[in-house]
């Protein structure tokens, strides 16, 4: 106890210390001598991979050069092996349907990382924990690519300093603009923000000449992303956090001040007058670009994520958004512009809120004459048609799912954990396997509710989706990979704010008069992959899920996205707590098989009972101290706590509206809420106490101690004298017994009889708070019902043959001890109903605070008054080993039951 409550006090005061956020502020400068438009864009080299084969890639450090006249700053990049590294890496070139090989190498040996004053320790679990013994984790991911897990550049299969990683892409898709980049966990934001990004493109030479596009001469690859520099030029990432989480570096999201593409601050690039392909990439961690295009109405957009669009769309004049990893390509028509005509690319996004000024200059475009500016084609109006995913939704009968974007806020508001969220439970990629799944072969409906203040750019690996606002309005012009989840309004937080059409399928299958099978991948998906927010630092951050293809139908219901209350008390809830309890009541009458089955009857003997006694103190224990007095307190809390506008819960779910305050529990509220638990703690102990009492009075029942496993003893003591007698003295009509012996064994029946129905009786009365406490804790959570009914069960079962070995002793009829023990068992149930009956008018954090703690006490006191003497009489020697065998199991129990998720 005493530990407990040393524990509970540091608790209480890492609590407090949270509300008084220490604020960090670094007060930095930043490098200032920009010149905009000065230094030429620069393009990656392209390592043409057309003809397949393989190629092998280090990644590393270097030093690279931002803008002309600006000292060369440290960065990470990627290079082919005997090469220079760059930022971005050189653009990978390959053909439709030629696999390469490519073997990855990490060569960023054992330097402290680059940014290695943001990195924030408590996100690096799993395949990151080793980090930075193991040097640098980083893993390759290809985005967009469909390649089996294994070479997916999954967390899992990060290498580390001087390992190598060879994938084999089989490019069996459409050709479209992909970008490879970093995917280790807990780092990815950093060493993305540090360099490891570049460009990957499948191209499809048939499609291309079909199109005319090949007569397009220049194609050019615009990777933009913003990134922060000290006064001398090097590299930084967001240091100035205007909203801290104590303990944590993390950053809701990283801005930079200045803008890049390809790696240069604001740079310009010639084009001659003639039509150009852009590739135009958000390469941002966290920025949502709005781009002005003054040429804009020159421009059509031919292809999106996944490849060419339906039908070529001109380019709206007011310029147009790309979030995180989003990709377009656009031909822009400069013919009709003169020599020296200059455009300026800016971001004019707000929604958008950076520590640090903003240069919202992205990069100019000069006009400039050619000597034989290429001619002019005519793009086709229709280029890849596209399936209707909406109609195979309907076809192939998919699931409807509805997948929640929320997050955790502290004390002010600061956003600390984000969270992909369904069927009300948190999926992410720690410890908790709450999958994503979708089946192989259908389209799937996809619901998504943001709660957020944020937009977030949601990613699925491997496949794509149409998307909308709603129903009505999918944009079936083209397949994503990355969607924007916009967040809801503050009117209706908890709104619909995008609908996709998932397709688990190849995307060549969705193609119009495809021949690809919709399952064949051409690779097993047995493995999960996974799906995320594409904003870097959420995605670290647990804005991450696995996503698993499954072959046949997983085994969760469909969920319209119909809002639960997670404060409401479901009838599953109910039925099981209810459920529960039968079966604790049921285990009291299982002991009269133990009295007729003779091979059974070990289970009565010393160590069994003390075994069972001990076990279930352990978890009568446990879960009055560690669960149900800890949550006690909360509720407290969370009832005394004043201001704010929304429920603490809400905010635990992640369903608080964006503008919400939570309300806050100062020192009084603390201190009340303790006493409050305390007090009806004891409440509870008294109760149980009393109860004994009555019993023992009203009854007048010889036994010392009522209602304890006293009477198992005796009972004990009484079946074992029973035993032979039993047989040899209460066959059936066997009146041949000594006169003497027979007054004898009248009496000493009748005192059995009596035994037997007093015991019944006390234990009936004592099963009374025991079903009281199974349902209040089912309340609590199925698991901490499920391990306290086992509890129950294991110690019901000795006090079952306590009832049931005085009668069938006197009365040696079966039907009688069954009788007596189901009439003690029902109490259980009976509590329940009490529990039920107390929650019928809704359940308030004022009543849950009362009930955890008057429960905790009661079962605190059936433990230690009945069980653990009862335990160290049977037990003797090992009775210290039982009881902490049994607090081991119970804890060992509860920690799996945690693993597997379940509330
Ligand atoms: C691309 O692949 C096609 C057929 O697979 C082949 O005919 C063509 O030569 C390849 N293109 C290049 C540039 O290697
Ligand atoms: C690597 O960079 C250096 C210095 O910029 C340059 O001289 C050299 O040619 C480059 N090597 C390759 C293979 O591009
Ligand atoms: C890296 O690996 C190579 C080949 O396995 C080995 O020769 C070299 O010594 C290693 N270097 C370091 C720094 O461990
Ligand atoms: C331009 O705006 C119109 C109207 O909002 C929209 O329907 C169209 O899809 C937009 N075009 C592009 C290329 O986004
Ligand atoms: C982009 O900026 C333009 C011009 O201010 C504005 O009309 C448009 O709504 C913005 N687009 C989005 C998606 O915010
Ligand atoms: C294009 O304009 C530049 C100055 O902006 C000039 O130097 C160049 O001679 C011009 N070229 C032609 C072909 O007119
Ligand atoms: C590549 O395609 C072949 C033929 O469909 C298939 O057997 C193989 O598993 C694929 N491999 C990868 C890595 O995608
Ligand atoms: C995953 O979710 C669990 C349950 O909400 C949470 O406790 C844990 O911190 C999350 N993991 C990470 C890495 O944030």
């Amino acid at each position: 106890m005493m530990k407990f409550a040393f524990v509970l006090a540091t608790l209480s005061v890492l609590e407090a210390a949270t509300t008084e956020p220490p604020k960090i502020t670094s007060g930095e400068l930043l490098y200032k001598d920009w010149k905009p438009y000065s230094t030429p864009l620069v393009i990656p080299d392209v390592i043409d991979m057309r003809q397949g084969g393989s190629l092998e890639m280090n990644i590393g450090e270097t030093t690279h050069t931002w803008q002309n006249g600006v000292p060369a700053s440290r960065v990470y990049g990627y290079g082919k092996v005997g090469g220079n590294l760059t930022t971005p890496g050189p653009t990978i070139l390959v053909n439709k349907s030629v696999p390469i090989q490519v073997t990855w190498n990490n060569v960023l040996g054992m330097s402290t990382h680059l940014l290695s004053n943001y990195i924030d320790s408590s996100l690096l679990h799993s395949e990151s924990a080793c980090f930075p013994n193991c040097g640098i984790p980083v893993s390759t991911h290809i985005h967009g690519l469909e390649t089996p897990p294994k070479y997916d550049g999954l967390p899992h299969y990060s290498i580390y300093k001087n390992q190598s990683y060879t994938a084999i892409y089989n490019n069996s898709q459409s050709s479209s603009t992909k970008l490879y980049h970093d995917h280790a966990i807990g780092l990815s934001r950093l060493n993305m923000w540090a360099g490891l990004t570049g460009m990957y493109i499948i191209q499809d030479p048939e499609l291309e000449k079909k199109f005319n596009f090949d007569k397009i001469t220049v194609d050019v690859p615009l990777m933009i992303s913003d990134k922060l520099f000290d006064p001398s030029g090097k590299l930084m990432y967001t240091s100035v956090v205007t909203c801290p989480v104590p303990g944590s570096v993390w950053m809701p999201e990283s801005f930079g001040s200045v803008n890049t593409v390809n790696g240069v601050v604001q740079p310009y690039l010639e084009v001659p007058p003639q039509q150009v392909r852009f590739r135009l990439v958000n390469l941002a961690n966290a920025r949502n670009y709005n781009f002005t295009l003054p040429f804009a109405d020159k421009c059509t957009l031919i292809a999106t994520d996944a490849g060419f669009v339906q039908e070529p769309k001109p380019l709206n004049s007011t310029g147009f958004k790309l979030y995180s990893l989003e990709r377009v390509e656009l031909i822009c028509d400069f013919s009709s512009f003169t020599n020296g005509t200059k455009f300026d690319i800016e971001d004019i996004s707000s929604d958008a809120d950076s520590s640090y000024d903003y240069d919202n200059k992205i990069m100019q475009i000069h006009v400039v004459a050619a000597k034989n500016p290429s001619s002019s084609i005519t793009i086709p109006t229709s280029l890849n048609k596209l399936k209707d995913l909406q109609e195979l939704y309907k076809s192939t009968n998919g699931k409807l799912r509805t997948i929640t974007l929320g997050e955790m806020e502290s004390m002010d508001q600061c956003p600390t954990t984000l969270m992909i969220t369904q069927y009300q439970q948190v999926s992410n990629v720690s410890m908790v396997h709450n999958k994503l799944f979708c089946t192989r072969g259908k389209v799937e409906k996809w619901q998504f509710k943001n709660p957020t203040d944020d937009v977030h750019p949601f990613h699925w690996h491997l496949v794509k989706a149409q998307c909308g606002p709603d129903d009505k309005s999918i944009n079936k012009n083209e397949l994503k990979d990355v969607v924007v989840i916009p967040n809801a309004d503050l009117s209706d937080q908890l709104a619909i704010t995008q609908v996709c059409y998932v397709a688990c399928t190849p995307d060549e299958f969705l193609l119009e008069g495809s021949s690809r099978a919709a399952t064949d991948f051409g690779f097993s998906t047995d493995e999960p992959y996974l799906a995320h927010c594409h904003i870097m630092e959420h995605e670290d951050n647990s804005m991450m899920a696995w996503f698993q293809l499954t072959d046949v139908d997983d085994s969760h219901a469909i969920d319209d996205g119909t809002v639960a209350n997670p404060n409401e008390i479901t009838g599953m809830v109910i039925g099981t707590a209810i459920g529960m309890s039968i079966l604790g009541g049921f285990a009291t009458t299982l002991s009269v098989l133990v009295l007729s089955i003779p091979r059974l009857n070990f289970l009565a003997g010393d160590k069994a009972l003390a075994m069972t006694f001990a076990l279930s103190a352990g978890v009568m224990l446990f879960i009055a101290l560690v669960d149900l007095f800890l949550e006690s307190i909360e509720k407290f809390k969370g009832a005394y706590a004043v201001g704010g506008n929304v429920d603490l819960e809400a905010i635990e779910h992640g369903l608080a509206p964006a503008g919400s305050v939570a309300p806050t529990c100062d020192k009084t509220c603390a201190g009340l809420a303790w006493l409050s638990t305390v007090g009806c703690f004891y409440g509870g102990v008294l109760i149980v106490i009393f109860i004994e009492f009555v019993v023992h009075r009203v009854f007048d029942y010889h036994a010392k101690d009522l209602a304890n496993i006293g009477h198992t003893h005796e009972a004990q003591a009484v079946l074992e004298d029973a035993q032979s007698p039993v047989d040899a003295t209460f066959q059936k009509h066997n009146h041949e017994i000594h006169n003497n012996a027979e007054v004898e064994q009248d009496e000493k029946r009748n005192d059995y009889r009596r035994a037997g129905a007093l015991t019944g009786i006390a234990i009936a009365i004592h099963n009374f708070p025991e079903g009281l406490a199974l349902f209040v804790a089912s309340l609590q959570g199925l698991k901490t019902g499920i391990v306290l009914a086992i509890g129950i069960i294991l110690h019901n079962f000795p006090e079952g043959i306590a009832i049931a070995a005085p009668v069938y002793y006197a009365t040696n009829s079966k039907k009688q001890a069954f009788l007596w023990t189901g009439l003690s068992g029902i109490a259980q149930p009976c509590g329940a109903f009490i529990g039920w009956a107390t929650i019928s008018g809704g359940v308030t954090p004022l009543l849950s605070g009362i009930l955890y703690s008057m429960v905790s006490g009661m079962l605190v006191c059936i433990a230690v008054k009945e069980l653990l003497p009862g335990a160290f009489k049977f037990g003797g020697a090992n009775f210290t080993f039982s009881f902490l065998g049994g607090f081991f199991i119970m804890a060992v129990s509860l920690i799996c039951l945690q693993f597997v998720g379940t509330s």
